[in-house]
């Protein structure tokens, strides 16, 4: 969407909030995350760049979508179809009635398809009745959880207090959550993008710290998701860069290793703008990840991008 009606300034990026306190990653405890978790690859700490090579992720959240069968189907089609692009992490998000089937059908394809549940409750049991935990998640055969969506914010009334608590209890799981954060278009007008986002980021950077590397933000701007409005890739790249800051601020190495990615309206004709930005290490794709052909087209995209950096 090119005609935003408020972008990030340079002024506004260079003014987002100083991070609390430095802490070292020596401080921080290991997590107790299996051998399956996800993990961001890096070296060493370093200036709030794209200096290290972060693998890209595309995660597709089907939301309530394809919930049986058809999960199972398109689970398949998508471990067939992307089993060439292994410079490039992916994981799909079924519903929870999906969760089981589509870890089997991709255990079934041997393809290495991450799954990803799309919510979980912070406790680890008890009357909660419709809810799920994170430790369910990871017997369904889950590495992921997306967290704090805007439509659980926003429809189901979670609170970046409750999306904290969530985190600290995926992390102990071990499972790797996919924190999302973003603006409405009221608070973008308004000019509250980076100090919204920011506060979002500020309720998980502990636990984000403490099991460095493992985690991942999906910056998702609201007025851009599932609406056909995209971010500009310059847009995008103003608030990501503004993220990467605050988390080096809080820990160097944290910056370097936790990817951040894009998600509104992401889809092939748009994706290789977005992806090519040097804070973009990814995308979380609703409508288009219901599609084998479009998600797939998706990672063939990130795949190219991940090769052409490798020769650059
Ligand atoms: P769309 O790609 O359908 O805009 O959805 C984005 C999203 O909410 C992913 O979590």
């Amino acid at each position: 969407m090119n005609d935003l009606p408020d972008e990030p300034t340079e002024e506004e990026t260079a003014d987002a909030p100083e991070g609390e306190e430095t802490e070292t990653c020596s401080d921080a405890e290991p997590g107790d995350a299996s051998e399956e978790t996800p993990q961001a690859t890096a070296d060493d700490g370093g200036e709030a760049t794209a200096t290290v090579a972060r693998r890209l992720l595309i995660a597709g959240n089907w939301k309530m979508n394809a919930g049986g069968f058809d999960g199972t189907e398109l689970a398949t089609a998508v471990a067939n179809a992307v089993a060439d692009y292994d410079d490039v992490e992916v994981v799909v998000g079924p519903p929870a009635t999906a969760l089981a089937a589509v870890t089997d059908a991709i255990r079934q394809a041997k393809a290495d398809v991450g799954v990803a549940g799309q919510n979980m409750h912070a406790e680890e049991s008890g009357a909660f009745t419709g809810e799920i935990s994170a430790a369910m998640l990871k017997m369904c055969g889950c590495q992921w959880v997306i967290l704090g969506h805007s439509e659980r914010r926003t429809l189901f009334g979670e609170d970046d207090e409750t999306v904290a608590a969530k985190t600290h209890a995926a992390f102990n799981a071990g499972l790797a959550p996919i924190v999302c954060v973003g603006e409405t278009l009221e608070q973008r007008e308004a000019k509250q993008t980076l100090e919204i986002v920011s506060t979002q980021i500020a309720a998980v950077l502990d636990e984000l710290l403490e099991f460095s590397g493992m985690g991942v933000i999906a910056y998702e701007p609201v007025w851009a998701i599932g609406t056909g409005l995209t971010a500009s890739p310059e847009d995008a790249q103003a608030v990501h860069a503004a993220i990467r800051k605050q988390l080096h601020q809080r820990h160097p190495e944290l910056a370097e290793t936790t990817r951040i990615l894009y998600g509104g309206s992401v889809k092939p004709q748009n994706a290789e703008g977005l992806l090519a930005q040097p804070d973009i290490d990814g995308a979380l794709v609703g409508g288009a990840s219901l599609k084998n052909e479009s998600f797939s087209k998706i990672v063939e995209i990130a795949s190219k991008l991940a090769q052409q950096a490798k020769t650059d």
